[in-house]
């Protein structure tokens, strides 16, 4: 145990971009829930950085625990929403990786307001992508699954590429769960490709996308994290 690594990046002013080491490759896993995907992986690939964003604190915690347990120094998490991280912290057209496994489907039509993929995330992804860089997505949900892909065929700054092959090794502690009840899981990948690239548009955050909010009330309260 290593009780000195500390994998948390808190973020005390929620308008400035986040320091990264910029001489180094990015991946990023959004929900990454306790970590078991991107925690190995940086153990793999020790040349490389990785950063998980994950809004629920138990599971910051977890993934943190993991970290320390394996000496892993090249893992870092956020506590926050992704859209809102995606499109105002990250650096530009850096992160070789983007990860979203088994994103919350948000299955009833009132809620599809709380669903990460859309336009928005769209441009704050392609932002941060590396020109080449790759999107890699895995759902049990076949009707977001369908959403998904309409969202990327419709937007021609992505190409459809093949999805990354995922052994049991690398599977997510929600895709264990879901193969071993032997459900299907849906799988895609997209590569960004070279486009205008103009300033992103402030952030305009629908009232109903509840999930969306927080981050003010969180630091007004110096909330843990
Ligand atoms: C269904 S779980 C999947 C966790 C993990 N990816 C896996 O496959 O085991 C979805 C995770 O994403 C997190 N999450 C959902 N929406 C998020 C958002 N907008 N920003 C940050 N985390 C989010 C949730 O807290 C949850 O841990």
């Amino acid at each position: 145990m290593n009780n000195e690594l500390d994998p948390v990046i808190r973020v005390t002013n929620p308008c400035k971009p986040l320091e990264l080491d910029l001489s180094r490759p990015l991946e990023i896993e959004v929900g990454c829930g306790k970590g078991k995907f991107l925690t190995a992986r940086a153990a793999e690939n020790p040349d490389c950085e990785f950063l998980g964003i994950e809004r629920m604190l138990e599971r910051v915690r977890l993934f943190s625990g993991k970290c320390r347990r394996g000496s892993i120094a090249n893992a870092h998490v956020l506590r926050l929403e992704a859209l809102y991280t995606f499109h105002y912290l990250l650096p530009a057209h850096h992160a070789r990786t983007v990860y979203v496994f088994f994103p919350d489907p948000w299955p009833k039509k009132k809620h599809h307001s709380h669903r990460l993929f859309g336009p928005l995330f769209l441009n704050a992804l392609w932002k941060r992508l590396e020109v080449g860089g790759k999107l890699e997505f895995a759902t049990d949900h076949r009707e977001y699954f369908d959403v998904v892909c309409e969202c990327f065929a419709a937007d021609a700054r992505f190409k459809r590429v093949e999805a990354m092959p995922r052994p049991k090794e690398v599977w997510t502690e929600f895709e264990t769960m879901f193969r071993e009840q032997g459900l299907p899981v849906y799988s895609a990948a997209w590569k960004s490709l070279p486009a205008d690239d103009s300033p992103l548009e402030p952030l305009k955050i629908p009232p109903e996308a509840e999930p969306r909010e927080g981050i003010e009330r969180r630091i007004a309260a110096n909330d843990d994290f």
